[in-house]
């Protein structure tokens, strides 16, 4: 059957595609540690849970607003005005399939062919995808690890044109962990608005995942004028290991909004009415099962961090926010293991999991060469026994 030009531009998720394979090699009895996942390892809290169950009982099961309900809108706006202290009126703001479908639909109501999306590499692998599907031209911009993984001020200048219709700020950062400070985010405002055109996405899922006494802002609180040009993507995955609970939010321009609203009317419709209800008692309960999940995944940062460095030729920058270490093992390119040649991230991970049993995810695919993404929300044990084998593995390469 001949396909859409269009679903010829895009490419299956990495991650997901990394996370089967490990799942698939599982079910074969064999023993693999996942470093893949993007999503918490806890469960769902029980009051979240509850929360759902009594929306089943209620019969809360049918069609609601395409937008979503005003309950979670409300709770939404209202989250916004405690953490971040921003003033959204529920108009301001539509419910979506995850994250992801948030992000996925900006695209559509934003992009027309020819115009650009400026995206901070290492990026989320998803970005470029769902800006080449909108029709829209991604324009990667290389961060360094020397400037901790952030775009700099002139970076940005140098990649702004008049075509910019999206700029991507995604902090706490999938893959890297990096995260913005306001005087950082501030001089990337001041950039932008010198482009009239220029739209600012801030992906601010990993908020609550921060380190070390990091304070969360967001590019909207720089002021007026960027606030007016931000759009922000959210969502309760992540904060509230929710991941297949599917439910995200976007706030911003009522106009862009309208746009969403309308595009999920004629799309998905609404994100199930049962999640809504979750959501809401996620975002309105107690917030400690957070907190605890938060202790956790410090204490595995700190561990795995400083057992990468350790390693032989590999060194890791410190993430502040989200559950990923990203190091550099460019100083295994080129070495070899039975006649096959290491060249890339995705050399590297294919040895490790054949080899070691351990499956992580190539920087490649995040837009940098020579790293690799291990997430560790998995436990400790399991993180103690994954490091162990990529340390023998990365052993046994010569060269
Ligand atoms: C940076 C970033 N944004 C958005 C998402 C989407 O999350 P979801 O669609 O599960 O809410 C993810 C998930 O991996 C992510 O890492």
């Amino acid at each position: 059957m001949g396909l859409s030009e269009r679903i010829g531009r895009i490419k299956p998720s990495p991650t997901l595609a990394v996370s089967a394979k490990a799942k698939a090699m599982k079910a074969q009895g064999i023993d693999v540690v996942s470093f893949g996942a993007g999503e918490p390892d806890f469960d769902t809290p029980r009051h979240i849970k509850e929360a759902a169950i009594q929306a089943i009982r209620d019969g809360f099961t049918k069609y609601t607003p395409a937008s979503g309900i005003d309950e979670l809108k409300v709770a939404v706006c209202e989250k916004f005005a405690r953490d971040n202290g921003l003033t959204f009126d529920k108009s301001q703001v539509v419910i979506s399939c995850g994250g992801k479908h948030a992000f996925y639909n900006l695209a559509q109501v934003l992009l027309d062919p020819g115009d650009e999306a400026i995206i901070p590499a290492p990026y989320w692998v998803s970005y470029p995808d769902m800006v080449r599907l909108a029709g829209g031209t991604p324009v990667i911009v290389e961060t360094h690890e020397e400037n901790g993984f952030k775009l700099t001020p002139d970076q940005l200048d140098a990649a702004l044109t008049d075509k910019t219709k999206i700029v991507v700020i995604n902090s706490p950062s999938n893959p890297t962990g990096a995260a913005y400070t306001k005087e950082e985010l501030k001089a990337l405002s001041e950039v932008i608005l010198t482009y009239p055109n220029a739209h600012v996405i801030s992906d601010e899922i990993y908020e609550k995942i921060v380190y070390d006494g990091y304070t969360f802002t967001s590019i909207a609180n720089c002021g007026e004028d960027i606030l007016g040009r931000t759009v922000i993507i959210h969502g309760v995955s992540k904060t509230y290991a929710m991941t297949g609970w599917r439910i995200g939010f976007t706030a911003g321009d009522t106009g862009i909004i309208k746009a969403v609203s309308m595009l999920q009317s004629q799309s998905t419709s609404n994100p199930t009415s049962i999640a809504q209800k979750a959501a809401v008692a996620a975002l309105k309960g107690p917030q400690e099962p957070v907190d605890e999940m938060v202790r956790a995944f410090h204490e595995r940062r700190d561990y795995a961090i400083s057992r990468l460095n350790g390693m032989e030729g590999v060194t890791c920058f410190t993430p502040h926010g989200a559950f990923y270490a990203f190091p550099n093992l460019n100083a295994y390119m080129g070495k070899t293991y039975k006649n096959t040649r290491i060249d890339s991230g995705f050399d590297l991970a294919a040895y490790l999991l054949d080899e070691a049993r351990v499956a992580v995810v190539p920087g490649d695919a995040f837009g940098k060469k020579g790293y690799l993404r291990l997430s560790f929300a998995t436990s400790m044990e399991e993180i103690k026994k994954g490091l162990d084998r990529i340390e023998e593995g990365l052993g046994k390469l010569k060269g």
